[in-house]
């Protein structure tokens, strides 16, 4: 399976939570930022949503320190969705994992076909 390394982020102290480990808010928009990038790569549209993340897990936890790196494998092309894989890992393992959905949209929000789809 092909996958792309798509973003890192580093695990600061404002990240944290009221349970000692990186908020999972946080976490939730590196996955859906690391998720743009990597859509916004792979399909070349001009504007594109988030439509859906299926069941978020967390596997383990990320502490200060912690270096968090997202890779995605599996892209599926849609007429205007793309869809894909995604997790987290620290060194040493999954941290998190998902699937995402994205829609390419024409300015007025509505759904317009993928680039090479039309
Ligand atoms: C995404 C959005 C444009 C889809 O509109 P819609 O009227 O439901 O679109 P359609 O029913 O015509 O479906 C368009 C595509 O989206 C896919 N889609 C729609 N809802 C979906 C869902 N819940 N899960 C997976 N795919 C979905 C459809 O399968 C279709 O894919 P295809 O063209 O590859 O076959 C609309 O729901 C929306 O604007 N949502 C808000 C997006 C947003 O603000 N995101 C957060 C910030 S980016």
């Amino acid at each position: 399976m092909t996958e792309t390394l798509v973003s890192t982020y580093l695990c600061m102290t404002k990240d944290i939570g009221l349970g000692g480990n990186l908020f999972g808010g946080v976490i939730m928009s590196w996955i859906d930022e690391a998720g743009a990038i990597y859509a916004y790569n792979q399909t070349k549209a001009e504007r594109l949503v988030t439509v859906k993340y299926t069941e978020i897990v967390f596997e383990r936890p990320v502490r200060v320190g912690d270096i968090v790196t997202f890779y995605a494998s599996n892209p599926r092309f849609g007429r205007s969705s793309f869809t894909f894989d995604i997790e987290g890992r620290v060194e040493g393992g999954v941290v998190c994992h998902t699937k995402g959905t994205f829609v390419a949209v024409d300015e007025s929000g509505k759904p317009t076909p993928l680039p090479g789809k039309a």
